[in-house]
């Protein structure tokens, strides 16, 4: 008879790691910070839906209605595209899916075909008309979305759809627990999360501005934003914080990348926001954050 397996030693080590885990800065950091991050996230959507003329003040800018496609037969748009990252699972699918079930065609984004056929076997389930299609994309690496680009262009000028893209929605992202280096140089974290939507924007912008009807880009940020304290912040000490997600030693500070990551998602899109309307006022294309976790079930409302 084969002796029995030792498992003490496995036990234990599992044991002490559970324990590591239990101690560790990061551990404290999203029970107890990001809990009340989540709270003051709450707080400040039901005090804006009890009293909205504190969400005016607030947002003294522009407000952009969500644009209602027609399906007149003379309309340009004979079907709005709208891209999601992430769509294999979670948030970015039942986004899929409920804009599918709205009329629109959706390109599902990710990095697994497999995974993202099965999410469109599952829309289709429910309704065999959705309008639907698969792009295989790594966010983290700069070729991949490079490439997806040009596909995404070629596939618009052969479908009989008009050349261009009315809802981009930046939702792939990823919570690490351990550094990885992609090829391009950046902690995968940090380019999944905030990079790879950077440069998937700018690369679809000339799609989204050449929309004849009004366009949006909705990123998907995080109410972890709010535990980002450093008040010194510029051009200058955000980019070396992003380099200095890259630890050369020590453990990695997994909750305060992901934290970083929203952040510069949350400025990039006010930013962009600004920048385009600086540009051209008349323009009509938004940038919003979807920060509530729900904005996929309550697309009427964000999308
Ligand atoms: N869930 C929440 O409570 C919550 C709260 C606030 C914000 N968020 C944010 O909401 C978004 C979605 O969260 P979720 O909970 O739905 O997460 P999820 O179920 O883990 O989905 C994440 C998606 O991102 C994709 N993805 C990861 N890395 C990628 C890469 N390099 N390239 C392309 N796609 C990639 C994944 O696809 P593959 O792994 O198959 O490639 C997956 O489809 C995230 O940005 C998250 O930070 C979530």
């Amino acid at each position: 008879m084969a002796p029995a397996p030792n498992l003490v030693p496995s036990s234990r080590a599992s044991a002490m790691a559970a324990l590591g885990m239990l101690l560790s800065y990061d551990f404290w950091r999203m029970a107890v910070l990001w809990t009340l991050a989540l709270i003051c996230s709450h707080f400040h959507l039901l005090l804006t839906a009890c009293f909205p003329c504190i969400l005016h003040w607030h947002h003294r800018s522009r407000f952009y209605p969500r644009c209602r496609f027609s399906s007149a037969p003379d309309s340009i748009i004979k079907r709005p595209v709208c891209v999601v990252t992430g769509a294999s699972s979670g948030l970015g699918a039942a986004a899929a899916r409920a804009l599918a079930f709205q009329g629109y065609h959706v390109i599902l984004v990710g990095r697994c075909l497999q995974l993202l056929q099965k999410t469109i076997g599952e829309i289709k389930q429910q309704d065999n008309d959705a309008s639907l299609s698969v792009f295989e994309v790594d966010l983290s690496s700069f070729s991949s979305i490079k490439k997806f680009e040009s596909g995404i262009k070629q596939w618009l000028l052969d479908s009989n759809l008009h050349p261009s893209i009315q809802l981009l929605i930046n939702n792939a992202g990823i919570l690490a627990t351990s550094c990885r280096v992609t090829s391009d140089g950046y902690d995968q974290m940090m380019q999944t999360n905030f990079i790879g939507a950077f440069v998937l924007t700018n690369l679809l912008l000339p799609l989204l501005k050449f929309s004849p009807v009004p366009s949006k880009i909705v990123n998907v940020t995080s109410f972890t934003h709010r535990c980002i304290s450093n008040t010194d912040l510029n051009e200058g000490t955000l980019g070396a914080k992003i380099f200095d997600c890259l630890p050369t030693s020590g453990s990695y500070p997994s909750a305060r990348t992901y934290e970083l990551s929203k952040f510069c998602l949350l400025l990039f899109s006010y930013e962009l926001h600004r920048q385009l309307h600086l540009v051209d006022p008349s323009l009509n294309i938004s940038v919003m954050c979807g920060r509530n976790p729900n904005y996929a079930g309550d697309s009427s409302n964000h999308l």
